[in-house]
């Protein structure tokens, strides 16, 4: 469907509210109620929209909903979130509360990883980079999580929850194994997918724009 170029009051309106409304949904992930395929399908066609570098098209999605799959899955991850809590420290300094309540988040979503309806890996097939930062790894990354958020948001959109995590590639291997990934393949996101439970979800917090803005 085309649009025109400068979109109503009512669309940009709808716009703005999907994406300052898409939140990382953890604790509110409704684990007992089931997905509509239809409804994940429909978001995947929004996020193919998504940019890449050069147009070449590197995304591939495994949409995961096999019990036996995700318990796979789901006990790699919370194995890898394990794994990187011991190594880590306790948060200090003025932002550590907002640090804990992430992390207690996070840690939750851990514990139910295996238990969300759905799992969207977003995977690329794109030449992993061989070097350490520079454009060859902007491409690569780049190519695939603006798609990945496009998917968050036209999830949102159709009342569903999700959270970009990235903890779960410590364990990349198991992580491909369990879903049978093919050669040449690297998964960079793993969705949890699910209904939200409650009423409405809003804005974050998030420091003033023009403390992170530079207009020259
Ligand atoms: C690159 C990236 C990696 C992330 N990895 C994880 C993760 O492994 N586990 C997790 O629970 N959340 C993960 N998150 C979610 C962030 O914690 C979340 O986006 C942040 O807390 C902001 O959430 P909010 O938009 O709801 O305020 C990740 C987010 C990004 C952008």
């Amino acid at each position: 469907m085309r649009a025109a170029i400068t979109l109503t009051p009512a669309e940009q309106g709808a716009v703005d509210t999907a994406l300052t409304t898409t939140r990382a949904v953890r604790k509110r992930l409704d684990l007992e109620r089931p997905v509509d395929p239809a409804l994940v399908e429909a978001a995947l066609q929004v996020a193919h929209q998504g940019p890449s570098g050069g147009g070449e098209e590197p995304v591939r999605w495994i949409v995961v909903t096999d019990p036996q799959v995700r318990r796979r899955v789901g006990e790699s991850y919370r194995e890898a979130y394990a794994q990187l809590d011991q190594e880590r420290e306790a948060p200090t300094g003025p932002g550590a509360a907002g640090i804990t309540k992430i992390r207690g988040s996070s840690a939750y979503l851990a514990t139910v990883m295996t238990s969300v309806p759905v799992q969207v890996l977003a995977c690329t097939v794109a030449p992993a980079p061989t070097t350490g930062l520079g454009a060859e790894t902007a491409k690569f990354y780049a190519s695939i999580y603006p798609a990945v958020w496009s998917l968050q948001v036209a999830l949102r959109a159709r009342g569903l929850g999700s959270c970009l995590t990235t903890i779960g590639l410590r364990r990349s291997a198991e992580l491909a194994a369990a879903v049978n990934l093919p050669p040449g393949w690297t998964c960079c996101a793993l969705l949890p997918v699910a209904h939200v439970t409650g009423d409405d979800l809003g804005p974050a917090p998030r420091r003033p724009l023009n403390e992170v803005t530079t207009w020259i």
